[in-house]
């Protein structure tokens, strides 16, 4: 029996922070998987950790990518430790601006892939295993220009927290829903649009800050949701209490869209 973790979105950010991190949590790993578009960047890690890495290249957005990882799960005797699913991207822009390609293409990415890895996975993870779904802070409230992004992270919150408590009936496994706040990685390239939309970015984290809180948040037993960060957990308890359309005449004021 082969024990892997398998990581999406390892090729840059939050994704790769976790890889990283998972150097000191390699006792017991047989081999990483690691899934995203970029097959140079992919390769580049093998070198970074102990244990055996293992290259996807594919575009978790095709629907059929998510079978190749169907088909090397079946093909040998798998135990899954660790499922980081990571990819994913955001647009700022309005949702009548934007390409309707590309915002169909960010929900199969965001909510459709998630939904495909997490399904195939969930027959082989380990008993104390755990997948790890990045979300967003976004994923608690409405958010206009970023409409669909937010949308696409609320659907990650609420199936996460959903399938933990499936899973740890069924298997003993866990789900940990990730939500960070503004996080310096490479996700503004691909958000940004000619029209600016965030002016203000009221915090800005490291991946680091957000792939430690997470370990240490899963190691609370019944903790289905990591937040970094006393801002973020001040911002989600707000948006929990006050109603969503102050929070979005908020949000529009705050980024000058009113
Ligand atoms: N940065 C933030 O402020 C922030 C805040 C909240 C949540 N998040 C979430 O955190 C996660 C990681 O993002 P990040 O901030 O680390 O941004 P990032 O540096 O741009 O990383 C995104 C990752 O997703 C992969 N990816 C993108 N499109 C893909 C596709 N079609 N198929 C497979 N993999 C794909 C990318 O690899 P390739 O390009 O090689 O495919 C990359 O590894 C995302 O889900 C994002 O929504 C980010």
């Amino acid at each position: 029996m082969k024990n892997i973790a398998i990581v999406t979105g390892a090729s840059s950010g939050i994704g790769k922070e976790f890889f990283l991190s998972l150097q000191d949590r390699a006792e017991g790993i047989d081999e990483i998987w690691v899934v995203a578009r970029s097959e140079d960047k992919l390769r580049a890690l093998a070198s970074l950790t102990t244990p055996p890495v293992r290259v996807f290249a594919l575009d978790l957005s095709r629907a059929e990518s998510a079978s190749a990882l169907k088909k090397a799960l079946e093909e040998e005797e798998t135990s899954i430790k660790y499922l980081i699913c990571a990819s994913g991207f955001g647009r700022f822009q309005s949702v009548e601006a934007d390409e309707l390609s590309v915002l169909e293409n960010m929900i199969d990415l965001n909510c459709r892939s998630i939904l495909s890895v997490t399904k195939i996975c969930a027959p082989y993870m380990q008993k104390g295993g755990a997948m790890i779904l990045i979300a967003s802070i976004s994923a608690f409230q409405p958010v206009p220009y970023i409409a669909t992004y937010a949308a696409t992270k609320s659907f990650v919150l609420s199936y996460g927290r959903a399938l933990n408590r499936e899973l740890r009936k069924s298997r003993g496994a866990r789900v940990l829903c990730v939500c960070p706040f503004w996080t310096k990685t490479a996700f503004f390239d691909r958000a940004t649009t000619e029209n600016e939309v965030v002016k203000k970015y009221a915090v800005m984290y490291e991946p680091s800050q957000i792939v430690k809180r997470a370990w240490k948040d899963l190691k609370k037993k019944n903790r289905d949701v990591s937040v970094c960060g006393a801002y973020s957990k001040g911002q989600a308890l707000l948006v929990k209490l006050l109603p969503h359309k102050w929070v979005m005449s908020i949000w529009l004021k705050q980024q000058k869209l009113k």
